[in-house]
């Protein structure tokens, strides 16, 4: 089994990045909202500020109670549009009960939207157009996998998962006919038949399910790549949280090939390529 080191290719696109922000003539400004006290994302907006600051771009956080009204946020997004030294948004995501995030999604500028949520970059990506923002999770995904040197070209990947922010964009971006796609993708999910007989044929299997634990070794070929996309918060029996994957790492490493640690793998990609997104945000911007 080879562990593949996210945090340590996440920190090789940051070196690479610090060196062309410090080149670029102005000051790069990421605004990121967030509505609530998640827990998990108060944890990812730290992160996020964190990275901002390593590489000195500015970055605006704004904390709002979780009876926020939309129609506040929306006026907020408003505002961020036309601000000139703002070159990137994001809303955290989950949003509480009572907002649609789609709504939100779409109120963010296309061009600002670093996320890659909103539907005109959803359907670029799909598309196989340039010019959109690609998602952070699946894209840092993508580069793990590449960088490591584990060819996806003709492979069958199996997503566990269909969400907005992770399954279905990665799915879309395995399947482009580009260097270092060309994939064979199925998705499954909650209502799939058969889950682990389908999941037993992939050569890469990504779990983004959100279920701790989720993926034992029976659902997993030997010699199959495992990504762990999970990032579930535990209490363990002293009441510390405890971050734990949707793999069950110590039953699925010992027949894996390759297989990403939670903390440690995707995470830190995710926030490397927010970080890029920005970044390409400010040089098309000017
Ligand atoms: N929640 C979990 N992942 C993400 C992400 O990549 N972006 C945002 N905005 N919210 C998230």
């Amino acid at each position: 089994m080879n562990l593949i080191d996210g945090k340590k290719i996440a920190s090789q696109i940051l070196d690479e990045l610090a060196k062309k922000i410090a080149r670029f003539p102005r000051k790069i400004g990421l605004a990121v909202l967030m509505v609530g006290d998640n827990p998990g994302s108060q944890a990812y907006v730290r992160m996020k500020k964190k990275a901002c600051a390593q590489l000195g771009i500015d970055s605006l956080t704004e904390q709002l109670d979780a009876d926020t009204s939309p129609e506040t946020v929306l006026q907020k997004i408003e505002v961020l549009n036309h601000t000139p030294a703002i070159d990137g948004i994001l809303v955290q995501l989950p949003l509480p009960d009572h907002y649609n995030p789609q709504q939100i999604t779409r109120a963010i500028d296309p061009n600002k939207d670093v996320d890659g949520f909103h539907p005109m970059n959803v359907g670029k990506l799909l598309l196989g157009e340039d010019g959109g923002f690609i998602p952070c999770t699946p894209h840092g995904i993508q580069l793990l996998l590449e960088k490591s040197q584990i060819e996806i070209a003709g492979k069958h990947v199996v997503i566990v998962g269909r969400s907005n922010i992770v399954g279905k964009p990665l799915a879309a971006l395995l399947v482009q006919k580009r260097r270092g796609c060309n994939a064979t993708v199925t998705i499954v999910h909650s209502q799939s038949e058969h889950l682990s007989d389908i999941t037993r044929t992939a050569d890469i299997l990504i779990a983004a399910i959100g279920q701790p634990h989720f993926i034992t070794n029976k659902l997993v070929k030997p010699g199959a790549v495992v990504v762990d996309v999970g990032i579930n918060r535990m209490q363990d029996e002293t009441g510390n949280v405890k971050l734990v994957g949707d793999v069950d790492f110590s039953s699925v490493a010992p027949i894996a090939s390759w297989i990403t640690p939670v903390p440690g793998g995707v995470g830190p990609m995710t926030i490397a390529l927010l970080m890029q997104n920005t970044y390409e945000s400010a040089l098309r911007r000017g």
